[in-house]
């Protein structure tokens, strides 16, 4: 959780995906309007990331979609180090993939 003059500004939640030797999977991460653009995302995930190398997690991963709508979402993860590793196609409705992006943690 991220506050701003003791008001929640943003959160983060993330989780071990089962089966899996330290891959970890970032389930959503979202920041007040009001308050994008001013660095909080990159600190929150970046806290995420201090808080599972703390745990010996291994690989980060996130998935969000390709429409026009989420490239700032996308550009915000590419900015953030975030390797785009795969792509389904169409999994959201027609024309709008999933897209996985990865981070190693170690
Ligand atoms: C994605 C989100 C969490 C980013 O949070 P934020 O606090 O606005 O991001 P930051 O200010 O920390 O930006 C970090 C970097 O990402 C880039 N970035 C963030 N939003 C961007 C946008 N809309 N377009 C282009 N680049 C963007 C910034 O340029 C910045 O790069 P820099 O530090 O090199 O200048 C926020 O926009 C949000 O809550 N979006 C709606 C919810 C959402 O899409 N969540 C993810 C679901 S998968």
């Amino acid at each position: 959780m991220a506050e701003s003059d003791g008001e929640v500004a943003g959160y983060a939640c993330f989780g071990a995906t089962p089966t899996t030797d330290g891959t970890q999977d970032l389930y959503w991460i979202a920041v007040d309007p009001a308050a994008q653009g001013a660095g909080i995302g990159r600190r929150l995930l970046g806290a995420v990331e201090d808080a599972l190398r703390g745990e010996g997690a291994r690989l980060l991963l996130v998935e969000t979609a390709s429409k026009p709508s989420y490239a700032g979402t996308r550009a915000f993860y590419d900015a953030c180090g975030y390797e785009l590793v795969a792509r389904v196609p169409d999994f959201y409705a027609p024309g709008d993939d999933k897209v996985i992006y990865a981070r190693r943690l170690g």
